[in-house]
């Protein structure tokens, strides 16, 4: 079933306006908002429709509860020229996960792989053309039902929005791994892609930056032993000829571009380990001369290399010669844009067969 969404087009596209290839991540937002509202118990009128303040009740639970979860995939133009998207379904997934921990209502995957295949077939004349640049997509959902009390809400907005973007990392980049603050505990909310995560880590990152480093390495909260992630991405080591990387066990966030380098280095034959990595295995590792490499991997930051992690006095400086993240970086580049072939599926084509506006009146969907 075609899933009807009503689209109603700006008058005044802003996109000859702005340089696409030029802003930075974050700062321009495209011509349209895609909105859709839960109540009732059932997911109700998907629209796309210019973008907008949106109004909100003061009381509004999402301000006061932080009932707030995001996603974030991107949007390139492949060698033919058409609009596609990478492992959309996948963020559809990792969304409804974020919501079910967070108490929200889940939203029917095909609505949301339609909702954002129909967004970027609208916005598509807003897709950087650089290699490594893209439209870098935002599904979010959010509490706005007006209460005061703690419960879960009982309506939501679900909208997307969308903003060109260059590489959030154009070098190489320092990691300091944090001692003081954590992340996430067993059992608590880390591996959601939700807002309060992000919230919390904002403080010790701007702390992390006033001392010179890009980013922050966190650590378990037990121990202050174990590697999770970096700020916005996973993290993978080379150490001896292994590739390893710190196992989904809750605590971190279930990488979609993680997840892609892990099969593309198995399909290689590369061996790779998913499991606990103590902050003692790389000072070893480093002593022994075969901390070999490391790498981010995320959506906005893409494959992101780092060339030092600072371990309160001591520093782990990682070699010039990156083969790993190299290959990756242009295998995934070489996939997304179907320079090569895309043997697992995972790119997806914008919608753009949509040029009129059709009611949306008729779809609601109990979550
Ligand atoms: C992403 O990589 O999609 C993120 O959500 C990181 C964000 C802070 C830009």
């Amino acid at each position: 079933m075609k899933i009807p969404i009503a689209i109603h087009r700006t008058p005044t596209s802003k996109v000859t306006k702005v340089d696409v290839e030029q802003s930075p991540l974050g700062t321009v937002f495209t011509d349209h908002m895609f909105i859709c509202e839960y109540a009732d118990g059932m997911w109700k009128y998907p629209r796309i429709e210019p973008l907008a303040m949106i109004p909100t009740h003061p009381a509004a639970m999402a301000l006061h509860y932080g009932q707030a979860i995001f996603e974030g995939m991107k949007a390139v133009v492949n060698t033919e020229g058409v609009p596609v998207l990478f492992r959309p379904e996948a963020n559809a997934l990792r969304f409804n996960n974020s919501a079910a921990r967070m108490g929200m209502p889940t939203i029917d995957p095909a609505l949301f792989v339609a909702a954002v295949r129909q967004f970027v077939g609208v916005e598509h004349a807003w897709i950087p053309k650089q290699r490594g640049s893209a439209l870098y997509v935002r599904p979010f959902m959010y509490a706005d039902e007006p209460f005061i009390g703690m419960r879960a809400a009982t309506r939501y907005k679900f909208m997307i929005i969308a903003t060109p973007a260059q590489p959030l990392f154009s070098k190489k980049i320092r990691l300091l791994a944090e001692t003081n603050y954590i992340r996430a505990a067993q059992g608590g909310t880390g591996a959601a892609k939700a807002a309060g995560n992000y919230a919390a880590a904002i403080l010790p990152t701007e702390e992390a930056k006033r001392k010179q480093f890009d980013q922050l390495l966190w650590l378990d909260a037990e121990e202050h032993r174990y590697i999770q992630e970096v700020g916005t991405m996973n993290i993978f080591f080379k150490i001896a000829g292994k590739v390893i990387t710190p196992a989904i066990t809750g605590t971190i966030l279930a990488g979609i571009t993680r997840d892609s380098v892990l099969t593309l280095l198995k399909d290689r034959g590369v061996a790779v380990e998913e499991r606990p990595i103590a902050i003692d295995e790389l000072l070893q590792a480093a002593r022994d001369g075969v901390l070999e490499e490391a790498f981010g991997t995320g959506t906005a930051a893409g494959i992101t290399i780092i060339d030092q992690i600072q371990y309160k006095d001591e520093v782990l400086q990682f070699p010039p010669s990156t083969p790993v993240a190299t290959a990756m970086l242009q295998q995934l580049e070489g996939i997304k844009t179907q320079e090569q072939s895309d043997s697992y599926g995972w790119v997806v084509p914008a919608d753009t067969s949509v040029q009129e506006d059709v009611s949306s009146k008729v779809y609601t969907h109990h979550s």
